[in-house]
């Protein structure tokens, strides 16, 4: 199918790591493969491509990677996820230098610098010229791909956008888009976002999900049950540092919970990250299980073990979110925009089953509703 071409869709990113290089990887791979790119979600979203993206501006603190144009810092150390496209040398935004804040943290400077982040001698941008380099480079869209708990980092960029009239897409467990009072500064302001933390394209949330929708639909029911990820890459590293991961604890378990018809015990449901293991570098391995009872109260039980590239699984859903906030864009809409949020992030202003969200999502890309 012949997709019409529109405008192309400018975006920044702030955090060049491997969920940015699979994205950047992902608008060139898509270009050069045409219909035979594989594994797209929405090949064709209210008339956008995932090849109509262009990236006019980056952000990261890490001396590999500021100052590269984006197309030869996405492959810079400490990212390690798969190559899929060689050719991405036509990504010439420079990356600039942003403030460590809370993204570059103690825990991380105390870890080996080949697979952690390591500080650029730059001077770091102001909020004022941040702000400035996103108007200056007309984007549209900043997508956030900061370390989990970096919240004033996130909080940082996100007042950057408002004030540059740039909508969000928040790939993180920060919560904002989900959280009522940057919600309303959106609104008021006229601008759309989405958000928060993406449900990757075939990962352990929408599976589990998928799991416990299923057991309730067959009126099983799901007495207690975990999801524990391993993986080696710096998101992992990161988050063996407990202090940061409330907030991903909260995303990971509620969208399991609101699968569910009836909320779990805390002590009977346990979902998180939960080792860091080098070696497996981007690869992700997650062991789901279910304990229940069936029909006269006999038990039963199922194991799932799911293995992923992480970083492609994030990209192919942020590639749906950004063509989301260029429609809203379009439609004149502001604040959080609902039914595409909560298909594609864990934990959205508002949740709902998977199936209905995306129901509601083709039908706001269609334009067949706001
Ligand atoms: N992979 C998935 O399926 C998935 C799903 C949902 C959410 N996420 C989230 O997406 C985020 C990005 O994941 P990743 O694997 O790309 O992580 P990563 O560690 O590879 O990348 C983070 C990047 O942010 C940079 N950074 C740190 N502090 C910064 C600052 N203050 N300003 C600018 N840049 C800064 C780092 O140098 C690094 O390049 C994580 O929070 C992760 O939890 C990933």
């Amino acid at each position: 199918m012949t997709i019409e071409k529109k405008n192309p869709i400018r975006v920044a990113i702030a955090g060049v790591g491997n969920c940015a290089s699979s994205l950047v990887q992902g608008v060139s791979y898509c270009k050069q493969m045409g219909d035979k790119a594989i594994g797209v979600s929405f090949p064709d979203l209210g008339g956008y491509a995932p090849s109509d993206i262009e990236f006019v501006a980056a952000f990261d603190i890490d001396a590999r990677k500021v100052n590269r144009p984006l197309g030869e810092a996405i492959m810079a150390a400490p990212n390690c996820t798969a190559t899929f496209c060689d050719d991405v040398s036509e990504h010439k935004a420079m990356v600039r230098r942003g403030p460590d804040l809370d993204g570059f943290t103690a825990f991380m400077r105390n870890q080996n610098p080949e697979r952690a982040f390591q500080g650029s001698p730059e001077p770091a941008l102001t909020q004022a010229e941040v702000t400035q380099v996103l108007k200056d480079s007309n984007a549209e869209v900043l997508i956030i791909f900061l370390p989990v708990g970096s919240i004033e980092a996130v909080e940082f960029y996100v007042q950057c956008a408002l004030d540059a009239g740039v909508s969000i897409v928040n790939g993180i467990p920060v919560f904002i888009v989900s959280n009522p009072v940057w919600a309303k500064k959106f609104e008021d302001a006229g601008i759309p976002i989405l958000g928060d933390d993406f449900k990757a394209q075939f990962g352990a949330t929408i599976m589990h999900r998928t799991v416990a929708a299923l057991a309730d639909m067959r009126g099983v029911q799901i007495d207690r049950t975990y999801q524990l990820n391993v993986g080696g890459n710096t998101d992992f590293l990161n988050m063996m540092d407990g202090d940061r991961l409330a907030m991903k604890r909260e995303s990971k378990t509620e969208a399991v919970q609101e699968a569910m018809d009836a909320r779990l015990a805390g002590d009977d449901i346990r979902v998180g990250p939960s080792d860091y293991v080098p070696w497996l570098n981007d690869r992700k391995v997650a062991y789901i299980r279910l304990e229940g009872r069936l029909f006269g109260g006999v038990a039963t039980n199922v194991e799932m073990r799911l293995e992923v590239e992480d970083s492609p699984n994030a990209a192919a859903e942020a590639l749906a979110a950004i063509r989301c906030a260029k429609i809203a864009r379009e439609r004149g809409m502001a604040g959080p925009v609902k039914a595409a949020s909560a298909f594609i992030f864990k934990h959205p202003p508002e949740q709902m089953a998977d199936e209905e969200a995306y129901r509601q999502m083709v039908a706001f890309a269609e334009g067949t509703t706001g």
